[in-house]
């Protein structure tokens, strides 16, 4: 048994779940279920009006804000690990599953037919065609189904960076491990300022053998970009597949599949997208899927007339969460992507250049917008950094996450719903820490990895 407590939020405020709690929170909720689909839909009506706002200014981002059901008393800046949902997209999710839960069968057969509509959103939505996009879980499920499918001989190479995540390394690790494949790691100088140290290092490290380049568009740990459109290219030129770990730029920056020309695209939607954990979009260029063997399989696996969709043959799966990315795709649609990426990159830059106030601050990202994003990963000379997320976390109630590998940095996350006065927040809290004013971190804190 977990020794967590189970906790509700009603109104915003905490509580511990009783029995009796428990039954009249069902009685409430089956009263509320209706109430949620009037919810999801005037909060996303209310977006659709907002976004006709030709300038965004300050009080659009506050009611952009105000579609989110966020604690007030805290500051998150982790979207990196995962993004909060937006009105829109948790009654999505609340009424779907109240559907099943009244009816398991006519709105169970709806729920899985209107998938395909979320196919075609999240398809428009980056880039790529109908039959390029597989609903699968999440990016770590994207880069397995990519890695485990591939067909690769011993001796074949595959090319990474020595800053990527478990969930697309280790993939590569299984391969090897499986049928004697080589993984190469690329380095350079972090954090580049000219993408053309990144696409160097890999161009040097290309050999005949090199049959897959597997790199992360957006790196967790730095937080820089790297030059993935003439990476593609690259790749392209010599046969070699490209198999990207887009976990983060799907809902933070525009996105175009096809522009990019990668081969195989994983992402997960519950950071930037906004969504719940348990969808995510895996582009699939339609010309490499005849590469591309299946994981899971059911029937239909084996019919290409079905494109990406043969990779997500899952049978009965959480149909509410998928309906519920729908409901993020729209929400982002309605606001737009680009004003979307302008936002994130204009906290960025307010970040980066509140924060240069501190003594002994070393950033850790590109301060290069063609390599930077929304992710900022810097560290404070003599301050330990599991130590400065405990403070903030203790002392000041912003919620960042440490690095704590090669690099070690503290990392923040900055999406629409936060605002410059946070920001200026986090400062003020980074020169208490500086005041050493510290809170020790745990020896043994977990590190999520994420
Ligand atoms: C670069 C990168 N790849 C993969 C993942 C794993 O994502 P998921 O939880 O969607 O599998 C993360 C999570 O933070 C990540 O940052």
């Amino acid at each position: 048994m977990s020794s967590v407590p189970r906790r509700t939020r009603v109104n915003d405020s905490p509580c511990v779940i009783s029995r009796r709690g428990w039954l009249r929170g069902i009685a409430g909720s089956v009263a509320a279920a209706g109430a949620a689909t009037v919810a999801a839909r005037s909060s996303l009506s209310a977006m659709g009006a907002l976004a006709q706002t030709p300038m965004p200014d300050a009080d659009f981002w506050k009611q952009v804000r105000s579609e989110f059901l966020l604690d007030k008393d805290w500051t998150y800046l982790n979207n990196g690990t995962l993004g909060p949902t937006p009105k829109a997209v948790y009654f999505t999710l609340v009424e779907r599953y109240h559907d099943l839960a009244q009816d398991p069968g006519q709105p169970n057969t709806d729920q899985n037919a209107a998938a395909d509509d979320v196919r075609r959103k999240a398809a428009a939505f980056v880039g790529a065609d109908f039959d390029e996009i597989a609903l699968v879980r999440n990016t770590t499920e994207g880069m397995s189904f990519m890695l485990n499918g591939l067909d690769l001989k011993p001796g074949d190479e595959i090319l990474t960076t020595f800053h990527e995540h478990a969930g697309g390394l280790q993939p590569c690790r299984l391969k090897a491990k499986r049928h004697g494949v080589i993984v190469k790691e690329v380095k350079w100088a972090a954090p580049a300022e000219d993408p053309a140290v990144i696409l160097n290092a890999f161009a040097a490290a290309i050999t005949p053998r090199t049959k897959v380049i597997m790199a992360s568009h957006a790196m967790y740990q730095t937080g820089s970009t790297i030059p993935l459109k003439q990476l593609a290219t690259l790749a392209r030129e010599k046969g070699i597949v490209t198999a990207i770990d887009g976990a983060h730029p799907v809902g933070m920056v525009k996105m175009d599949m096809h522009d990019l020309g990668v081969d195989f695209y994983a992402s997960s939607s519950h950071k930037w997208l906004c969504a719940p954990t348990g969808a995510g979009i895996l582009y699939l260029r339609r010309a490499s899927q005849e590469q591309l063997w299946p994981t899971v399989v059911s029937t239909g696996w084996d019919d290409p007339k079905r494109g990406a969709a043969r990779y997500d043959r899952l049978s009965q799966r959480a149909h509410p969460i998928v309906l519920a990315l729908g409901a993020a795709l729209d929400f982002q649609s309605a606001l737009g992507q680009e004003r979307i990426e302008t936002r994130v990159r204009a906290l960025h830059v307010y970040s980066r250049r509140a924060l240069a106030a501190l003594p002994g601050i070393t950033y850790h990202t590109s301060a290069n917008p063609e390599l930077s994003n929304a992710l900022l990963a810097f560290t404070l000379a003599n301050v330990k950094n599991a130590d400065i997320v405990e403070t903030l976390k203790k002392r000041h109630r912003i919620w960042t996450r440490t690095m704590e590998y090669d690099l070690n940095a503290v990392r923040i996350a900055t999406h629409i719903y936060n605002t410059e006065e946070q920001i200026d927040r986090l400062v003020a809290g980074l020169q208490d820490v500086l005041k050493g004013n510290i809170v020790k971190a745990p020896t043994t804190a977990p590190d999520d990895e994420d």
